[in-house]
């Protein structure tokens, strides 16, 4: 009696524990190497608004298991390796949205591709944290706010291409420092300022981006976009409307001046006449 009622207590004891340790397993396995793909999925799924449901298969039964194989996944536009979603690729895809900050959840991402959509909203200063990240594509949406700093903490980033939103503010320098970068595009958008040295010229003083990386940006300045030549233009305007409204001014009151000492010559030639007309010869 006493023996089996002291097994029955170890077992009430050790039940909970062994699961616990279990799910403590479970958990560092499914997040080995830090990160949460099923909190990065989630997240994303609620950020983007999906009209024409190409993202059907991200249901909440798939995303329990976004890897459910090593390389295999249900899940639409997503790649895995080792059991971590490795990239997210959704060019031309009509989605709109904005681009959760819970993707930096996914710790083991190298691409990104959201390109050719609709999405606002701002680029989520924490994509900073993706450590792998070597292709970051959002150009051809509606994104809105500046270009976060934090990118650069990037260090295998390869591929920027941010071409074709509504981004302002300027170019953070600090992306010019990412040694990596082969690909830099951020023409047509609504970006201010110099643009980095860091990113014009290499030592050696040749271009390292050239102009199709930086055009489109109305009040963006300096190597390698041309002078501005509106900005020239509208100070020898101001020069030519003063010197022009000087001289016009000069013009008319000597002409005033010469009018009037002829009308005054006339009035003395008159009343000079008068009096000679009056004076007896
Ligand atoms: C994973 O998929 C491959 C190919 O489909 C299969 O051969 C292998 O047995 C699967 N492994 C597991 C653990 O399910
Ligand atoms: C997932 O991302 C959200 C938003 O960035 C963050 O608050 C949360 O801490 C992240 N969770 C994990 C497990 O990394
Ligand atoms: C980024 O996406 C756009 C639109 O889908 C594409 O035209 C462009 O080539 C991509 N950029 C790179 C560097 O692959
Ligand atoms: C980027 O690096 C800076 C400096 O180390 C750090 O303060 C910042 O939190 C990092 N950003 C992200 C998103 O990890
Ligand atoms: C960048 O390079 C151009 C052409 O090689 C040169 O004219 C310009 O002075 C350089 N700018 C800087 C800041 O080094
Ligand atoms: C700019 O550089 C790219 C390759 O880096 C090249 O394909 C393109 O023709 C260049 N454009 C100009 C205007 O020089």
């Amino acid at each position: 009696m006493k023996v089996s009622g002291f097994g029955n207590s170890l077992s009430l004891c050790t039940l909970p524990l062994l699961m616990m340790l279990f799910l403590l397993l479970y958990k560092v396995r499914s997040q080995s190497g830090g990160g949460d793909d099923k909190a990065c999925l989630s997240g994303l799924k609620t950020a983007l608004q999906d009209s024409r449901g190409v993202l059907v298969s991200w249901n909440a039964n798939n995303l329990l298991t976004p890897c459910f194989n090593q390389t295999l996944t249900q899940l639409t536009g997503i790649n895995c390796n080792e059991n971590r979603i490795v990239s997210i690729l959704l060019s031309s895809r009509g989605l709109g949205g904005t681009v959760s900050s819970a993707l930096a959840n996914c710790s083991f991402l190298n691409m990104v591709d959201f390109s050719d959509n609709q999405m606002t909203g701002v680029i989520p200063t924490e994509l900073g944290g993706l450590q792998l990240l070597a292709t970051l594509n959002l150009s051809v949406n509606g994104l809105t706010g500046s270009i976060p700093e934090d990118l650069s903490n990037c260090t295998y980033l390869n591929v920027l291409d941010l071409h074709r939103n509504s981004l302002t503010g300027v170019i953070p320098q600090s992306l010019g420092y990412l040694e990596r970068l082969k690909v830099f595009d951020v023409s047509d958008n609504d970006l201010s300022g110099p643009i980095p040295v860091s990113l014009a010229n290499l030592s050696s003083g040749a271009p390292r981006f050239n102009i199709s990386s930086f055009r489109g940006n109305k009040h963006l300045y300096g190597f390698p976009l041309p002078l501005p030549k509106n900005r020239n233009l509208s100070v020898l305007a101001i020069v030519g409307i003063g010197l022009g409204s000087g001289l016009i001014s000069l013009f008319i009151s000597f002409t005033a001046v010469c009018i009037w000492l002829r009308v005054s010559e006339q009035r003395l030639a008159a009343d000079e006449g008068k009096i000679s007309q009056l004076m007896p010869e």
